[in-house]
């Protein structure tokens, strides 16, 4: 099974800067092939300049999508406005806009649903944060958000989408879980859902301060099949170096 490493850029990066990077990776081989599926997540307002990506073997994703089909939603974008850019993807969520945008899980939910029925594949953002780790509760948020998702989603739309396990605390601080840390909880989502009836294998990433210097370890986990990346997707260099972590896992 090819496994994923998806850049997410955030709110960075101006068209001349996004394309030196872009070419950045190229000329570094991190492209897609039958081992790595490879894929960034650029603000909205560069997907149209982004659009000649695919041929060269890098995929597109937005960040988010709004969870209405069209309508009088100032300042959204909809799935299908992704789509119709060259989007594949798109990350759905993000504890950012959880935080930020009181995002619930039935919303990602609903978003996600839509995502599919315009061709998109979800990645689909879950997590804890450091307060209800500390607590013990990491499994109780886990199950509860992922319970949330495939009640408002359904098993169909969620088999079919990727999983992003991201701890709030790791995101952005440069304390990425241990393999150990990130394993376990990626071995019980997957328990989740296979007590659910899932039977496809839902590819399973970690996210949070994902560096060169880590990816091989995470990457070796048996549960983790890829990386969803932050501050480290910014940098051509940084990044090929994880896309080359990954695509040297054994099959
Ligand atoms: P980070 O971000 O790699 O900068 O920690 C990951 C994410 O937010 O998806």
């Amino acid at each position: 099974m090819s496994c994923f490493v998806i850049g997410n850029w955030k709110m960075n990066l101006l068209q001349v800067s996004a394309q030196d990077l872009v070419k950045g990776l190229v000329d570094r081989g991190a492209v897609s092939d039958d081992r790595v599926s490879v894929v960034v997540c650029p603000p909205y307002t560069l997907l149209a300049c982004m659009h000649d990506l695919t041929a060269q073997g890098i995929m597109l994703g937005g960040q988010n999508c709004h969870h209405a089909s069209k309508g009088a939603f100032t300042g959204e974008i909809s799935a299908e406005m992704l789509s119709d850019l060259g989007c594949r993807y798109v990350i759905l969520g993000h504890s950012e806009r959880r935080r930020d945008y009181n995002e619930s899980d039935a919303d990602v939910g609903h978003k996600a649903k839509l995502a599919r029925e315009a061709g998109l594949v979800p990645v689909i953002c879950l997590g804890e944060t450091l307060s209800e780790r500390q607590d013990g509760a990491t499994f109780d948020v886990i199950e509860r958000q992922l319970r949330g998702l495939i009640d408002a989603a359904g098993i169909d739309v969620v088999a079919s989408s990727v999983i992003a396990y991201e701890p709030v605390w790791a995101i952005g601080t440069g304390l990425a879980a241990t393999s150990q840390q990130a394993q376990e909880v990626h071995a019980r989502i997957r328990e989740v859902l296979v007590g659910r009836g899932f039977t496809s294998h839902v590819p399973l990433l970690y996210g949070g301060s994902v560096t060169a210097d880590n990816a091989s370890e995470l990457f070796a986990c048996p549960d983790i099949d890829g990386a969803l990346v932050g501050g480290a997707s910014l940098k051509a260099e940084e990044f090929a170096k994880i896309v080359d972590h990954a695509r040297r896992q054994p099959a």
